[in-house]
């Protein structure tokens, strides 16, 4: 963890919030490579969810919401206000009273990890409109992106004439008042969801949990995820959301042990119906083909943008005592390459002079200016050759393309592979789709 925290802030993926000031607990910033990196990781679960189905659809809700969404929900009450105990280890809460009694508990009945001293306190974070003190103007920052899909349900149903089974898809921020932090991204009080609620007749609710774990697991095999980090952990009766009637974690075997990476749930008619009686409205179903009206329920997959970031960037990492080439002495230190998926490389193709002189400058700059316009590209003249291949290595850039001075006369660039460092020569003219095929 340590080494990708420290790359992370040496290349500008993540920084700690407000780090000028001291820093702001559980809220980072994500500098250039990490914008990048998480968009295609965001662009990639789109295409999987919302672009590849006919039955999918998008939103992007508001993140302040009204306070009756939440009572409806049941995040305002629903334990949440209880006396609660945390495990500084295992981040497990516990009702105060029921794993002590009346006295206060040291260790957690878990992992046996330290726990904090008993707190009141809510999820939600609570901020305010209109004058200070006037508790009409109360509102809260959205704990899940999947509230706002449901208050939307009727509209999005009803403008792209939808009928069940079908899927409403959102990414977005959401806000969590957590008592403890740690392990980087990993536990944040503001992060990035990406969620997916899928409306069904309630009697086919255990084929489509069945299916949805199974395209779920599938989907962060598809981005390069080694299976054996990977693995299902179904959640005992008595652990189970105040929504949910069954739920299964995709786990990672991160540094500090296994952990949910992504939560499947099926969440009943329990949003729907909540909804229905807190607004009025009726949001029951009626199915045409079998002529039945019903509460429709919803398998949700509810995934973490950042989670799935510090996944990503830890399965990817691979260090190399002594370099892998030996051939100079500056190639003999620890190389890094993160070999990250083509798909999710913040930076596809880097553009690289063999010297920094001209008419070589202008060659690469040319070049550069052209694949830029298809690629999120970098040009680098500073430093020697091999220093530069291991920069762009170290951050997952797939393709090196190098210009030197037999490119002059024979019109052609050197395209290097990230992780074969297999060395290609490739006429100018063809370099973009040379690289159009190579990164499809
Ligand atoms: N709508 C259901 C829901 O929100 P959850 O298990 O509380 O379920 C889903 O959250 C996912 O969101 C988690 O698997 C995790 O990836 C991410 N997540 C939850 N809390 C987080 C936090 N404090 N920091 C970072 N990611 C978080």
């Amino acid at each position: 963890m340590e080494k990708i925290v420290s790359l992370c802030k040496r290349r500008g993926f993540i920084n700690q919030s407000s780090e000028m000031y001291g820093g702001f607990a559980g809220v980072y910033d994500y500098g250039h490579l990490g914008v990048e990196l998480m968009n295609n990781i965001k662009g990639c679960w789109w295409k999987e969810m919302v672009q590849l189905r006919d039955n999918i659809v998008g939103l992007d809700s508001g993140i302040f919401t009204q306070a009756k969404v939440w009572d409806a929900s049941g995040h305002t009450s629903a334990g949440f206000s209880d006396l609660l105990q945390e495990c500084k280890k295992c981040h497990k809460r516990f009702r105060a009273d029921k794993i002590s009694g009346d006295k206060q508990a040291a260790k957690c009945p878990e992992c046996g990890g330290e726990l904090t001293k008993p707190k009141a306190f809510n999820l939600l974070v609570k901020t305010q409109f209109g004058p200070v003190g006037d508790e009409t103007g109360v509102t809260y920052l959205r704990g899940e992106t999947a509230q706002g899909i449901y208050i939307n349900y009727e509209n999005v149903k009803n403008s792209m004439r939808l009928k069940i089974p079908f899927g409403i898809a959102q990414i977005g921020k959401a806000f969590r008042n957590e008592i403890t932090f740690g392990h980087f991204i990993f536990r944040t009080r503001e992060f990035q969801q990406m969620e997916h609620q899928f409306f069904i007749n309630p009697k086919e609710a255990d084929k489509w949990f069945d299916y949805w774990r199974k395209e779920r697991m599938r989907w962060y095999i598809d981005l390069g995820i080694k299976k054996e980090n990977l693995r299902f952990r179904e959640h005992k009766e008595d652990e189970l959301a105040h929504y949910a009637r069954k739920a299964v974690d995709i786990e990672y075997k991160f540094p500090f042990g296994w952990k949910e990476l992504e939560g499947i749930h099926n969440r009943g008619d329990w949003d729907l119906s909540r909804h229905a009686k807190f607004s009025g409205h009726d949001l029951s179903y009626y199915d045409e083909e079998k002529k039945q009206k019903y509460i429709p329920y919803v398998i949700e997959t509810s995934a973490g943008a950042d989670r799935t970031l510090l996944v990503v960037l830890l399965d990817a990492y691979e260090e190399i005592e002594g370099g892998r080439t030996t051939t100079t002495k500056s190639t003999k230190e620890k190389e890094v390459i993160l070999r990250l998926d083509k798909n999710l490389a913040p930076i596809k193709v880097a553009v690289l002079p063999l010297v920094k002189k001209e008419p070589l400058v202008k060659l690469a700059r040319d070049i550069y200016k052209k694949l830029q316009k298809y690629w999120m590209s970098q040009y680098d003249e500073i430093g020697s050759i091999g220093r530069r291949y291991r920069r762009q290595d170290e951050i997952g850039t797939p393709y090196c393309l190098t210009v030197d001075f037999d490119s002059l006369d024979d019109k052609k660039a050197t395209v290097r592979d990230r992780d074969t460092m297999a060395q290609d020569r490739i006429a100018i003219k063809e370099l973009v789709n040379h690289l159009k095929e190579k990164l499809e």
